[in-house]
């Protein structure tokens, strides 16, 4: 790859958005142990920031404004970094890199995912690496499943693990969503699809082309084409049956939810514990979140109102 068309620089910003599931639909199981997915991943702009600095001794520094975060192995921004440098086989390549978290950790809205994300696509331009969209899907698809949605983000389809991408045009609107969170509580994603391989798997389908049919079903669904208040998101996360019965902060949020006036639809996101209620606007959304913020704050929840975006990973400067 051609690396002299490519202007190096030794600083930038990237924004990281989190997403939320507009669909998650379990599918069956795949040979590789993960399950086959039909999904809607959505972005918003709830979103972590990473500086990088360019280094020139070969190594990967990473430091954030969380303390409970890893600063090596088991943070997905470490393992991105050396992935890419690895996959670029330049061993001089090095960067610092702060990370200013802001989206909630093991809350189901990618928030890891994201940050590997911003790390390739940031430290592709850092190293004048110059790797396709295409290619940093593909790097970041060993990452996790949720990394190459992230990349490009805005409104997809997501098959296969998750990581097969059917980005969907011409989605901007006025909808938002008001989020919501037990700062207390955590779920392991790992855990929440072997219970749901424990209670669903006798239901699971096993065919490819019953797999397909599900997701030409979803390609074909009205309120994709395209995303509307006025033919709203259904809303389906097959996880949320698995998750809330055990899960207290979930019933909570969702019972919240429910009965918040003006909500189009409501669901948990990914495998929890966040739930989101989805609004025509960002003005109902944060009516929403001002005339009930007692009661969230009084039930232990936290709330953000967030707008739908249209992109994934953002190089700021
Ligand atoms: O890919 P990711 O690291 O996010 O997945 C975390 C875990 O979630 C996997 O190890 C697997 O147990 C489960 N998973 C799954 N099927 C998927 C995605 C994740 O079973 N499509």
């Amino acid at each position: 790859m051609s690396k002299s068309s490519y202007e190096l620089r030794h600083d930038l910003k990237v924004t990281a958005p989190a997403k939320i599931n507009l669909h998650l639909e379990v599918l069956g199981l795949r040979k590789d142990g993960f399950h086959e997915l039909a999904m809607v991943m959505q972005s918003i702009d709830l979103a972590d920031h990473l500086d990088m600095r360019m280094r020139k001794d070969g190594l990967i520094k990473l430091d954030s404004d969380d303390s409970s975060l890893s600063n090596g192995q088991g943070n997905l921004i470490f393992e991105a970094a050396q992935l890419l440098k690895m996959h670029a086989n330049l061993s001089d390549l090095g960067a610092s890199i702060f990370l200013q978290k802001r989206i909630p950790i093991g809350a189901g809205l990618a928030g890891g995912s994201s940050d590997a994300a911003a790390t390739l696509v940031g430290l592709n331009s850092l190293w004048g690496l110059n790797y396709s969209i295409n290619e940093l899907e593909k790097l970041g698809s060993k990452l996790g499943s949720d990394v190459p949605f992230c990349i490009r983000g805005g409104t997809q389809l997501c098959f296969g693990r998750g990581e097969c991408l059917e980005p969907l045009k011409n989605q901007i609107n006025s909808m938002a969503i008001l989020l919501v969170k037990d700062p207390l509580t955590s779920v392991s994603t790992p855990w929440a699809y072997s219970q749901c391989k424990k209670i669903n798997s006798s239901r699971y389908l096993t065919l490819e082309n019953e797999f397909e049919e599900c997701r030409e079903r979803l390609r074909r669904e009205s309120w994709l084409n395209p995303l509307s208040s006025v033919n709203p998101p259904p809303l389906r996360n097959d996880l949320q049956g698995i998750v809330a019965p055990v899960t207290p902060a979930v019933q909570k949020a969702l019972r919240i939810l429910f009965n918040l006036p003006g909500t189009l639809s409501v669901a948990m996101s990914g495998s929890g514990p966040s739930c989101f209620a989805l609004y025509s606007d960002l003005d109902s959304a944060n009516e929403a979140l001002i005339e009930h913020r007692v009661e969230l704050q009084s039930e232990g929840l936290d709330g953000w109102c967030c707008s739908l975006k249209n992109q994934g990973v953002i190089l700021e400067s």
